[in-house]
C-alpha cells in the first residue's frame, strides 16, 4: 500500500515553464515493499528545453530508471508535478499516455522490450501499427540501414545477438520520430562505434528545434555527446555539468560512487 499522501498542487507544483519539453516539479515516487513503502525518489525537479540532449548519471540503485519511467507515465508519480511536450503527466489517462507513447513521446528500454515473435523490420514499425498509421516505408530502411539492420530486417529477436535487439530497440524510436525521446543505457550492448553511430544519431534528433532527449547512461562519452548531465545519488539530483568532457564526467560520477557498487 502506498501511504504517502500527495501535498495539493498548489502548495508545490510552479507554473509548467513555457516551452519545457520535460519538466518535474518535486518529484516523489515510493514503491510498496512488503507491509510499508519504499520512497525512492525524494523530490526530483528537472526541465529539458526544446533542441537538448540531457543525460543522467549516478551510481546503480540511485533511481535513474525509476525517474524516467515517471517522466515518461509509464510509473505514476506518487507527488510532485510532471509535465511532457505541452501535457501534465498526471492528469492523462493510461490511454492518453498509451497514445503519446506511440506518438509523441518514444522510450528505448534498458532490456530493449521488443515482441519476440515479429520481425526487426516489425518492431520498428510497431508504433504506427499501433496508431493504425502506414509506417513510412523511406525513413523505416533509411533508420534500420544507419543502425546496420539491412541485412537482418527480417530476423526475429530470439535469433538476435543483445547488441542487434538494441539496434532494433533505437530503430524503432528513430523511426517514430517523437518531440520527446527517453533512452535508458541505450549504448550498453553495443561495440564503440556502432555506439558513437548511435549517440550522433539520437543527438541530431535532439538538435532539431522541437524535440529532446533525455538518456540515462553510465557511459562518460555519452554524457560529453549531452548538452548538460545531472547527476542523481539516492533518488536526487545532486550536481550539474554543462558542456562537460569525458574525464570531467567520470571524475564526477567516481565521486558520487565512492563506496559503492557504479
Ligand atoms: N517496482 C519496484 N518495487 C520496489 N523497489 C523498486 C522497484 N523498482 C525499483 N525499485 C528500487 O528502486 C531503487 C532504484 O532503482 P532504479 O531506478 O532501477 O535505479 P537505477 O536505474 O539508478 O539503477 C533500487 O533500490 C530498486 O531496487
Ligand atoms: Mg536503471
Amino acid at each position: 500500500m502506498v501511504t504517502h499522501t500527495p501535498l495539493p498542487r498548489q502548495d508545490v507544483v510552479p507554473p509548467a515553464p513555457v516551452g519545457a519539453m520535460i519538466s518535474a516539479a518535486e518529484v516523489h515516487k515510493s514503491y510498496a515493499v512488503g507491509r510499508g513503502t519504499v520512497e525512492i525518489l525524494h523530490g526530483v525537479s528537472l526541465r529539458v528545453t526544446p533542441g537538448e540532449m540531457v543525460a543522467v548519471m549516478g551510481p546503480s540503485g540511485s533511481g535513474k530508471s525509476t525517474l524516467l519511467y515517471c517522466l515518461a507515465g509509464l510509473e505514476r508519480a506518487t507527488s510532485g508535478s510532471i509535465t511532457l511536450a505541452g501535457k501534465v503527466v498526471e492528469e492523462l489517462s493510461a490511454t492518453d499516455l498509451a497514445v503519446m507513447r506511440r506518438g509523441e513521446v518514444g522510450f528505448v528500454f534498458q532490456s530493449y522490450n521488443l515482441i519476440p515473435t515479429l520481425t526487426a523490420v516489425e518492431n520498428v514499425t510497431l508504433p504506427y501499427t499501433l496508431g493504425k498509421q502506414k509506417a513510412p516505408k523511406d525513413l523505416v530502411e533509411q533508420t534500420l540501414a544507419k543502425v546496420g539492420l539491412t541485412e537482418r530486417a527480417s530476423a526475429r529477436p530470439p535469433s538476435m545477438s543483445g547488441g542487434e535487439q538494441q539496434r532494433v530497440a533505437l530503430a524503432r524510436v528513430l523511426a517514430q520520430q517523437p518531440r520527446v525521446i527517453f533512452a535508458d543505457e541505450p549504448t550498453g550492448a553495443l561495440d564503440t562505434r556502432t555506439g558513437e553511430l548511435v549517440l550522433d544519431e539520437l543527438a541530431a534528433q535532439a538538435h532539431r528545434p522541437d524535440q529532446c532527449v533525455l538518456v540515462v547512461t553510465h557511459d562518460p562519452k555519452v554524457a560529453a555527446r549531452s548538452d548538460r548531465t545531472l547527476f542523481m545519488r539516492d533518488g536526487l539530483l545532486v550536481d550539474e555539468l554543462r558542456g562537460a568532457g569525458v574525464g570531467e564526467v567520470a571524475a564526477k560520477l567516481a565521486s558520487l560512487s565512492v563506496g559503492r557498487e557504479g
